[in-house]
């Protein structure tokens, strides 16, 4: 097997651990691999780094909550109560750093997903820097009318080889930029 230098965590490890599991799958896995392409192919695009970009495009949504109501979704209660960003951005901090993240790129990733939506800011005046700039355009880069894109599904084995592929692209240009 090959060793791996560049990079501590892969994707693949991500989408291993139980807490991705549980609360990618709850947003969506089939967006949050659509937007870690995305991610990637901005990254290269505007020359940040892909392997912090599509972290956090894969994980941008892993802190949304169910708003429920009588079995249903409901989009008011939604809409009035939603930090998906905040939680996200911890949450995704968290599993990171117990898989053992550089804690720098740890906390670029938590900044990434805090600013990937104006949703929950009281203005949309922030600037942001062109690695969450990269977040925000690959999310929106996937977004389909009336939040369909959180139901899109794929089958395990299709998720496994997307991560996979995507993996060995973000090895094969760190190679050549060290
Ligand atoms: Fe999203």
């Amino acid at each position: 097997m090959e060793v791996n230098t560049l990079r501590e965590v892969l994707l693949i490890d991500i989408y291993d651990h139980h807490i991705a599991q549980k609360f990618i799958n709850r947003s969506g896995l089939a967006h949050a691999i659509a937007v870690a392409y995305h991610a990637f192919h901005l990254a290269i695009e505007r020359e940040v780094d892909p392997d912090i970009a599509t972290k956090a495009g894969f994980l941008h949504d892993i802190g949304h909550f169910t708003w429920y109501k009588n079995g249903k979704w409901d989009y008011d209660l939604y809409k009035q109560n939603d930090i998906h960003a905040i939680k996200g951005a911890e949450r995704a901090h968290k599993l990171l750093i117990r898989l053992g993240e550089n804690p720098v790129k740890a906390k670029e990733i938590a900044l990434a997903i805090l600013f990937h939506t104006d949703s929950f800011l009281p203005s949309n005046e922030i600037v942001r820097t062109p690695l969450q700039q990269v977040v925000k355009s690959a999310d929106e880069k996937d977004e389909e009318e009336g939040g369909m894109h959180h139901y899109r599904t794929i089958d395990k084995e299709r998720a496994r080889k997307s991560l996979n592929r995507l993996d060995k692209m973000i090895e094969e240009t760190m190679k050549k930029s060290t």
